[in-house]
C-alpha cells in the first residue's frame, strides 16, 4: 500500500510538487503540543523558532498559545510575523551581537545572558525590567557529542559563582525581575535526567536568591524533550517526567521550556525520488544539503518505500545523495524491500533540523515544503530555483 502521510498518498504529494520534498503532518503537531500541555500543566512551554522556521509552522504553534524561543534578532523578527507574545517568550543566545541585544530589549522579551561581558555590553544599550542568566553546572548529556551542551568543554553558560555575580551586577544596575536557565542537551530520552536537571537548577537558584537577595520568578531548562528516532529507541513518558519534576520541584518559579525537536520532528517526512541503482547503492534526488543530521552527527532516520509500505524488507542497501561529498550518504547497509529507479523513499522523523539546515551547496535549490491536515495539504513553501541560487549576487 502506498504510505500515507495525514491521510494522502505520499506517492501522489511527490508526483505534484516533485522531489525532494518535505512533508508535515499538522495534526502531529497539534498533538505533541497537545501532549506537552497534559504533561507540564504549570509549566510556560517557548518553542525553539530554530528547529523549524516555517512561517506557517510558526504561525500554527502561535496560534495554540505557546510562547517563543529565539536565539537572534532575526528569529526575534520572524517570531513577530508569526503572532508570538514577546513578552511571554525567552531570548536565549549565544555570542549575541548588540544588534541582536537591542532588538531583543525592543520586545521586552525575557533574556538568558550566557556572560557578564554581555550584561556589560546590555548595559550600554538599556536597562531590562527582567533578566536571567544561564547556568553550566559543569555536565551535560545529548543523544550526539555535538548536541551536548553542558559541562567543563562547552561555550555555552556560566559557573554558578560567575551567575551570582552577574545577579549582583543587574540587581545593583536597577533589575527588579530574575529568571535563571540552565540547558545542557538536546535529544533526550532519559526520565531520570529532567528530574536531575530540576534538582541541580534548584539547589544552585536557592543559594543565588540567598547570596543575592532576589526571588527568581522563572525557572528555564531549555529543550532537549527527546523523540525516538531508531528502533530500538522508546519513546519518552512524557507525563512520567511531569509528575516526576511536579514531585521534586519546590521552587514557587514557573517551571519554562523550551522545547524544539519534540514538537516538530515527528510531523516531517522528506521524500525523495530513486535516480539511480548502482549495486549496492541507492542513489536519491535530496542529499546533505537537504537533510544533513546523518552526516552531521551520523543521526539514524528511518526510511520506508513510499511506494509500498507493506513490502517485505529482504535487500540491504547503502542510500546516497548527489552531492559530491563522500559524506553525501543517509544510511548504510539499510534493510529495505526491493528497490527500483523511480520509487519513492520516505525519510521520516524530519520535522526537526531538517529543512533549515539545509544549504544550496553544489546547485541545489532548496526543497519545497506542504503542509498535510486530515486529507488536505498546501504549499508552504515553493521549491527554489536557478534564479535563488543567486538571488543576492550582483552581476
Ligand atoms: C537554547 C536552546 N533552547 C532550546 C533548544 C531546543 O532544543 P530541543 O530541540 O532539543 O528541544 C535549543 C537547541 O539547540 C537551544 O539551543
Amino acid at each position: 500500500m502506498e504510505r500515507q502521510i495525514g491521510g494522502i498518498s505520499a506517492v501522489t504529494l511527490a508526483k505534484e510538487f516533485g522531489t525532494p520534498l518535505y512533508v508535515y503532518d499538522k495534526q502531529i503537531i497539534l498533538q505533541r503540543i497537545n501532549d506537552l500541555k497534559e504533561a507540564f500543566p504549570q509549566a510556560h512551554i517557548c518553542y525553539a523558532i530554530k528547529a523549524n522556521p516555517n512561517l506557517s509552522i510558526l504561525k500554527l504553534i502561535a496560534q495554540q498559545g505557546l510562547g517563543v524561543d529565539c536565539s537572534n534578532r532575526f528569529e526575534l523578527e520572524l517570531a513577530e510575523k508569526a503572532g508570538f507574545d514577546l513578552k511571554r517568550s525567552v531570548f536565549t543566545s549565544t555570542n549575541p551581537s548588540d544588534e541582536d541585544l537591542k532588538k531583543a530589549l525592543s520586545t521586552g522579551i525575557l533574556m538568558n545572558l550566557d556572560h557578564i561581558s554581555i550584561f556589560r555590553r546590555l548595559q550600554k544599550i538599556g536597562l531590562p525590567k527582567k533578566i536571567s542568566f544561564r547556568i553550566n553546572p559543569g555536565f551535560g548529556n545529548g543523544k550526539f557529542p555535538e548536541i551536548d551542551v553542558g559541562g567543563k568543554d562547552a561555550k555555552f553558560g556560566m559557573s554558578e559563582e560567575l551567575a551570582t555575580e552577574c545577579y549582583k551586577l543587574a540587581k545593583e544596575s536597577g533589575v527588579q525581575h530574575f529568571g535563571i536557565h540552565m540547558m545542557t542537551g538536546s535529544c533526550i530520552l532519559d526520565e531520570a535526567y529532567f528530574e536531575k536537571l530540576i534538582l541541580t537548577i534548584e539547589t544552585i537558584a536557592e543559594s543565588i536568591e540567598k547570596k543575592v537577595g532576589i526571588t527568581f520568578e522563572w525557572m528555564d531548562i531549555g529543550g532537549g524533550i527527546g523523540v525516538p528516532y531508531e528502533p530500538f529507541e522508546k519513546p519518552l513518558n512524557l507525563k512520567a517526567v511531569g509528575e516526576r519534576i511536579q514531585r521534586v520541584k519546590k521552587s514557587p518559579a514557573t517551571l519554562v521550556l523550551e522545547p524544539g525537536r519534540y514538537i516538530v520532528a515527528q510531523s516531517g517526512t522528506l521524500l525523495t525520488k530513486v535516480t539511480t541503482i548502482k549495486e549496492k547503492f541507492i542513489g536519491v534526488d535530496a542529499g546533505m544539503t537537504t537533510l544533513i543530521r546523518p552526516m552531521l552527527y551520523g543521526a539514524y532516520h528511518p526510511i520506508v518505500l513510499a511506494n509500498d509500505d507493506a513490502l517485505p524488507e529482504t535487500e540491504k542497501y547503502t542510500v546516497v545523495g548527489p552531492i559530491c561529498e563522500s559524506t553525501d550518504c543517509f544510511a548504510k547497509d539499510r534493510s529495505l524491500p526491493k528497490i527500483k529507479e523511480g520509487d519513492i523513499l520516505a525519510i521520516q522523523i524530519v520535522g526537526a533540523y531538517g529543512f533549515i539546515m539545509g544549504s544550496q551547496y553544489n546547485g541545489q535549490p532548496r526543497a519545497a515544503e506542504i503542509l498535510v491536515s486530515n486529507g488536505l495539504y498546501s504549499l508552504i513553501r515553493k521549491r527554489e530555483t536557478t534564479e535563488d541560487l543567486i538571488r543576492n549576487e550582483t552581476y
